[in-house]
């Protein structure tokens, strides 16, 4: 192991294998040989400082059936919202007095946000607030739509690929949903010039070391800017309800592999990895992560925006959660930057 952990080091490269035997052999030490070097190569790049992104949840309405997702079309248990483009507006105006520089605009697939729409928002926050990057994160549309958006001003495109491995991908997803098109629009983000992350969750239903070890393969030729990864969480209100939640110690495994990876990746720390454990996003943090996410979104809807059960910081208003985290960050020798915290490489 020590010798594998090693080669990974130093040419950011494995064979599937590999990377396989590294996950399921791993053990107290592989893990903590892991961390190490992850934080080591995180240092030398980002130093100490941990980019902070503002995140609004701009809807809930979504036109998927992802299985194991708390907003997916087939819960008629979930209470549907959608805030006004001025409301959105606004969210990044108080995210900038408390010094946020980079807004994420996350949702559903909501046909309500035309291009036309998410257009006017776009240019409106930066005409307000130019030297702010905007990360959208509101799944797959067509090329031409990423285009428009992207001449808008958006800078950087979320869109978590969920499992590099086609027949896992139709276990968590609905026949009309398509692991191709999805990693088509990863390539289209790209091409066009986005700072695209992608990214997926740990111990999802059915997921094997082989799907991890496809996952990290997919990461080490993709090379994504940004790459999320958090623990499976059931909802209780999905056909996984009765489904295991992934792990925090999985979840840290893997985020030391993927800096180790790819050294300049932008990796956050969670809020899913924040829900399974109280200090899940330091320990993300320690293990090789630079960026937290904390919410921005109207207090009165965030409950609402309820991707898996107990989903932290859903109480707090924006000014508590930016403050929560610079003291945690603080307190493990970390320190929040305010910064557009662009990937350094
Ligand atoms: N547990 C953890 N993460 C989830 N996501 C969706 N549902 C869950 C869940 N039950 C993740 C998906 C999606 C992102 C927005 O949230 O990976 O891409
Ligand atoms: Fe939101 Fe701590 S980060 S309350």
């Amino acid at each position: 192991m020590n010798e594998l952990i090693h080669k990974l080091a130093n040419n950011h490269s494995l064979s599937l294998e590999e990377y396989e035997a590294l996950i399921s052999q791993r053990d107290e030490q592989s893990s903590r040989l892991l961390r190490e070097l992850a934080v080591k190569t995180r240092r030398e790049i980002y130093g100490t400082d941990i980019y902070v992104r503002g995140l609004i949840e701009i809807s809930n309405i979504c036109k998927n059936d992802c299985i194991y997702c708390g907003i997916r079309r087939s819960n008629t248990n979930c209470e549907r919202y959608r805030l006004t483009p001025e409301e959105i507006i606004a969210c990044s105006d108080e995210g900038y007095d408390l010094g946020f520089r980079t807004f994420v605009l996350q949702g559903g697939e909501d046909n309500f946000f035309t291009d036309e729409i998410l257009g006017g928002i776009i240019r409106e926050i930066k005409a307000r607030h130019s030297e702010c990057a905007i990360t959208l994160s509101l799944g797959e549309r067509s090329r031409e739509s990423y285009a428009f958006l992207r001449d808008c001003g958006a800078d950087r495109y979320l869109l978590r690929h969920e499992t590099a491995d086609k027949t896992h991908y139709e276990k968590l997803h609905p026949s009309e949903m398509s692991f191709d098109n999805r990693m088509k629009c990863l390539q289209e983000l790209r091409e066009l010039g986005y700072q695209v992350g992608c990214g997926f969750m740990v111990g999802s239903p059915f997921q094997t070391a082989k799907n991890l070890a496809e996952d990290l393969k997919f990461i080490e030729t993709f090379k994504p800017e940004m790459c999320g990864i958090g623990p499976f969480i059931p909802h209780k209100d999905t056909p996984f309800k009765d489904y295991q939640a992934g792990t925090v110690e999985l979840t840290c495994y893997l985020l030391s592999i993927i800096r180790l990876i790819y050294p300049p990746v932008l990796l956050p720390a969670t809020t899913a990895l924040g829900t399974i454990n109280p200090i899940g996003r330091e320990m993300g943090i320690l293990a090789g992560a630079n960026v937290v996410m904390p919410n921005l979104s109207p207090v009165n809807v965030r409950k609402k925006y309820e991707l898996y059960d107990n989903k932290i910081c859903t109480g707090e208003e924006s000014a508590q959660c930016k403050d929560c985290l610079n003291n945690r960050m603080r307190k493990i020798g970390y320190e929040i930057v305010t910064a557009r915290g662009d990937i350094i490489r």
